[in-house]
């Protein structure tokens, strides 16, 4: 039987974080020794938002050599450029035209997004979520890991998927697969070092909210030892009057590979003023491999070239099988070559 397949992104706009690695790109990584794996630079969706046209092409092979950098295998995974696979923005057209609008008004991230833009807010980020349900389409996935943040998104993609198979498909020839979630654990997400109830983001304005994965060792060591604490001597998870707490007490545990009885163990009696640093050597050692391999990824551009162009001869292979089914279903004349 062939394996079956899981999709994911992650749009190129700024550096990736430690809530990128721990939250989605650690998963792949197990992920892929089991599952065929499409995962890409949703560079598409990174202009949703204004842009600068300087740093686009450069963020998007940088996320390429973070994804390898952290133990994503090119030969294992299809890693690729999602503008470079056409089919993606002719299928999200395709989709729009089914899609009722009050669907898309809906959604909790274009609102939360949209309030921020103001009067200019784009066409494009309220059709953010199509563009991605063509995404997930295309591949015919039968899972799609991502955070509970995209948990709307994905259902979206179902209810889409069922209404053209619906109004296009038969019962017994439906056009698209409708794909499952993969949603992980709310516990599992990693938080903001300057508020622990909130996700740590790109979008935060502070710095100091996230350590970005390429931060170097010095850096790493400052915005942990001027991260949010509180006045308690003695460290514990679960506490949720102590959400800064236990968000690094995860992280401590999971950069020192011990199991969380250990780590409970450990932080029981101890004041902030020893933990932090143990948790700085700890995330500085935890980045160093995946640093280093970045920089030689970074420094030999003809080899992950290759990797994207590999990347985007079978994804497209894939991605335009589907869009002529559904070009056909909608019935499109043929193209005549
Ligand atoms: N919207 C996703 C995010 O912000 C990124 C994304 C775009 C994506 N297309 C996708 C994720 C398709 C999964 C599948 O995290």
């Amino acid at each position: 039987m062939a394996a079956k397949r899981i999709l994911s992104g992650i749009q190129p706009t700024g550096t990736l974080h430690l809530g990128n690695y721990l939250g989605a790109i650690r998963n792949w990584v197990d992920l892929q020794q089991d599952y065929d794996s499409y995962l890409f630079m949703a560079d598409l969706h990174a202009i949703t938002v204004p842009h600068d046209p300087k740093t686009l092409a450069t963020s998007t092979l940088q996320v390429a050599a973070t994804y390898i950098a952290c133990g994503i295998d090119p030969e294992r995974s299809t890693i690729f450029v999602q503008s470079h696979v056409s089919a993606h923005a002719e299928l999200a057209w395709l989709l729009n035209c089914i899609t009722p609008l009050n669907w898309l008004e809906r959604m909790i991230q274009f609102k939360e997004k949209g309030i921020k833009q103001g009067e200019n807010v784009s066409i494009g980020l309220l059709d953010y979520p199509v563009l991605q349900a063509a995404d997930i389409l295309l591949y015919e996935p039968d899972f799609v890991p991502v955070g509970e943040d995209q948990k709307q998104h994905l259902e979206l993609t179902r209810d889409i998927a069922s209404r053209l198979n619906f109004q296009f498909g038969s019962e017994k020839k439906p056009v698209l697969k409708v794909p499952e979630p993969m949603i992980k654990a709310a516990g599992a997400r990693v938080m903001s070092l300057t508020d622990g109830t909130k996700k740590m983001s790109k979008s935060d304005p502070s710095e100091f909210s996230r350590i970005d994965l390429l931060d170097p060792p010095e850096v790493i060591t400052k915005k942990i030892k001027r991260c949010k604490s509180d006045p308690i001597k003695g460290l514990a998870f679960d506490d949720p009057e102590r959400p800064e707490c236990n968000n690094l007490l995860g992280l401590y545990q999971i950069f020192s590979g011990q199991t969380k009885d250990a780590v409970a163990a450990e932080c029981a009696d101890m004041g902030w003023g020893q933990f932090k640093p143990r948790l700085a050597e700890a995330t500085v050692e935890a980045l160093r491999p995946i640093q280093t391999k970045y920089h030689e990824i970074m420094a030999d551009p003809a080899t992950l070239t290759g990797v994207l162009l590999q990347g985007e001869q079978r994804a497209a292979a894939v991605a335009n099988a589907t869009l002529t089914r559904v070009k056909d279903a909608l019935g499109y004349a043929p193209a005549f070559h």
